[in-house]
């Protein structure tokens, strides 16, 4: 066993909170590597900068997002999809990290999704205010893959429900390190961000970064 995987695993410990069959929290698991991951987000955003994107219904994100990875999210008047391009730029996406990759592997094995190899890392920038309403991920091919996030910065308030978009919601206070997976039975829960409090993170100032990784296609 490398030192690593071990202390992947001394991350997560007794810190595993359950939030659903196919979903758990995992209390401070990214925390270790927050100052590789922040340098590595800045270099992202340098060549992929945050921009705040327009939904097809016309409305302007309060979240702003960039990505990582062989394709990024993006959305337009024409709909929502991955993409291989950043529009902005006609250039491919930055390359996602392979730590980043190993990060988000690690965390779907501890919740019973061993293999998980992401190839899209959408990078969200929450100021206060920002918020992301409630909402599936279903537009990545193979529903198969969980979702793993992972939380930077000032905290959020995250729902998390059912199958249904009426489904009660928990509520769950996601701090800087946290990280969250859901898949399997989980895979398609609503889920949301409720508005950004203000506040000053010792990092990362007046902002919340969240990373989500997929298996788009
Ligand atoms: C998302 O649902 O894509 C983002 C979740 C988060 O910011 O915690
Ligand atoms: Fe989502």
């Amino acid at each position: 066993m490398t030192a690593d995987l071990f202390d992947g695993f001394e991350d997560a410990g007794p810190a595993r909170e359950p939030l659903a069959p196919g979903a758990a929290l995992l209390r401070g698991f990214a925390r270790r590597h927050e100052t590789e991951l922040i340098t590595a987000i800045e270099a992202i955003a340098a060549q992929a900068p945050f921009r705040r994107m327009v939904t097809p219904g016309g409305h302007q994100m309060s979240v702003a997002m960039t990505s990582c990875g062989s394709f990024g999210w993006v959305t337009d008047r024409s709909g929502y999809r991955y993409d291989a391009l950043d529009p902005d730029s006609g250039q491919p996406w930055p390359a996602m990290p392979p730590r980043f990759r190993e990060l988000a592997e690690r965390a779907a094995g501890e919740v019973g999704f061993a293999g998980f190899a992401p190839d899209a890392c959408l990078i969200n920038r929450y100021e206060p205010g920002a918020k992301m309403s409630l909402h599936q991920d279903r537009d990545e091919r193979d529903i198969g893959a969980p979702i793993v996030s992972v939380s930077l910065g000032l905290p959020a308030t995250f729902l998390f429900g059912g199958l249904k978009r009426a489904d009660k919601t928990q509520r769950y206070r996601l701090a800087h390190g946290d990280v969250v997976v859901w898949g399997g039975p989980a895979r398609l829960a609503f889920h949301g961000v409720a508005p950004l409090a203000v506040g000053e993170h010792a990092l990362l100032g007046r902002q919340r970064i969240n990373l989500t990784f997929r298996r788009a296609r």
